[in-house]
């Protein structure tokens, strides 16, 4: 039988859901244990494992880390079985790993697939990031904007006051002027501990209720973020942040030729996309991995950016 076009991201899509399922469940067994390291190890064994079984040549862009700090899952290393199409991929088996030893919200199994040289190969340093959800004028939302004149643009274009805007920042001393910027124009703010993945998906999701996605957030994350976004719609710009030359080193190592650039959501993540996240903990928009005797239920969204299509995929799997 000939293969149908488009047969093979299909099938990569739901197989792409059994991975961040499977890292899902082994970051699962380390909730509230207090060990953020173990909980990460756990999700990337499982998480590469399950990689493994897939028909792809496979390439970690973002991964664990460089080669030489990541045993596994690193950037560059080859997953899959080698034959098959060529797929970039950008991963974090654990988005949250303090949510995670703490037993908080949000945690997640995340997944990234894109044709070859399509997703940008993004150094572990910050980003700056801004963001909102599909429905807007283009260009509404600018990272070089202040704060109230972001506020004041999606509330126009909402039409509505800037009292019903809602932001979702992480919560860190850094943020502080967007915090004071957002709460004097009257709008909310909602803190989060971590987790900026969620964060920026969080505004695509009209009953989440947060209209804007701001601040300096891990850049790994910032292009996982835009992939899902890609798959949903909405806008975001982010910047890569450097503190040292040792990280711009990393940049430049990344093949980052300008290191001021502003990305906007095509730059991140420019071809088709697949995007998968499997909740760990109970989230706002997935639930958490849960275990009954005999059995583990997940919680799972797959989307493709070709088709557009949003798939929520509740597991439950004999153990
Ligand atoms: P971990 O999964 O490594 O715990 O990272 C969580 C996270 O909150 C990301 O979502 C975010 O981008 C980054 O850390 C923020 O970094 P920092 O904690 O240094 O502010």
């Amino acid at each position: 039988m000939a293969v149908e076009e488009g047969y093979l991201d299909r099938v990569l899509t739901m197989e792409v859901g059994r991975c961040t399922e499977a890292a899902a469940i082994a970051a699962s067994k380390m909730i509230g244990r207090g060990d953020k390291e173990g909980a990460d190890q756990a999700a990337v064994t499982a998480l590469r494992e399950a990689f493994n079984k897939l028909e792809m040549e496979g390439t970690v862009v973002i991964g664990e880390g460089e080669r030489d700090e990541a045993p596994m899952l690193y950037i560059g290393e080859k997953v899959g079985s080698g034959k098959g199409p060529k797929i970039d991929i950008a991963l974090d088996p654990l988005e949250g790993t303090t949510l995670t030893a703490k037993a908080m919200s949000n945690a997640l199994a995340v997944v990234a697939m894109a044709q070859g040289g399509t997703l940008l190969h993004s150094p572990d340093v910050y980003m700056d990031k801004i963001a909102c959800g599909p429905g807007y004028r283009e260009g509404v939302i600018d990272l070089d904007a202040p704060i109230e004149e972001n506020i004041a643009a999606l509330a126009k274009e909402k039409g509505e006051p800037a009292s019903e805007i809602t932001l979702c920042i992480l919560d860190r001393d850094r943020h502080q002027h967007l915090i004071d910027g957002a709460r004097k124009m009257g709008a909310r703010v909602f803190l989060i501990p971590d987790g900026d993945v969620a964060g920026v998906f969080h505004t695509t999701e009209a009953s989440t209720g947060i209209d804007l996605y701001v601040g300096r957030g891990g850049a790994p994350e910032g292009v996982l973020a835009a992939a899902a976004l890609r798959c949903v719609g909405g806008q975001m710009q982010g910047r890569l942040h450097f503190r040292n030359d040792e990280e711009r080193g990393r940049a430049e190592r990344a093949g980052i030729a300008d290191l001021d650039r502003k990305y906007n959501l095509r730059d991140l993540a420019s071809g088709d996309v697949i995007f998968a996240a499997t909740g760990v903990t109970n989230g706002t928009m997935l639930d958490g991995v849960k275990w009954e005797p005999g059995y583990v239920n997940t919680h799972t969204v797959v989307m493709r950016s070709k088709t557009g299509t949003v798939r929520y995929i509740r597991a439950k799997t004999r153990r």
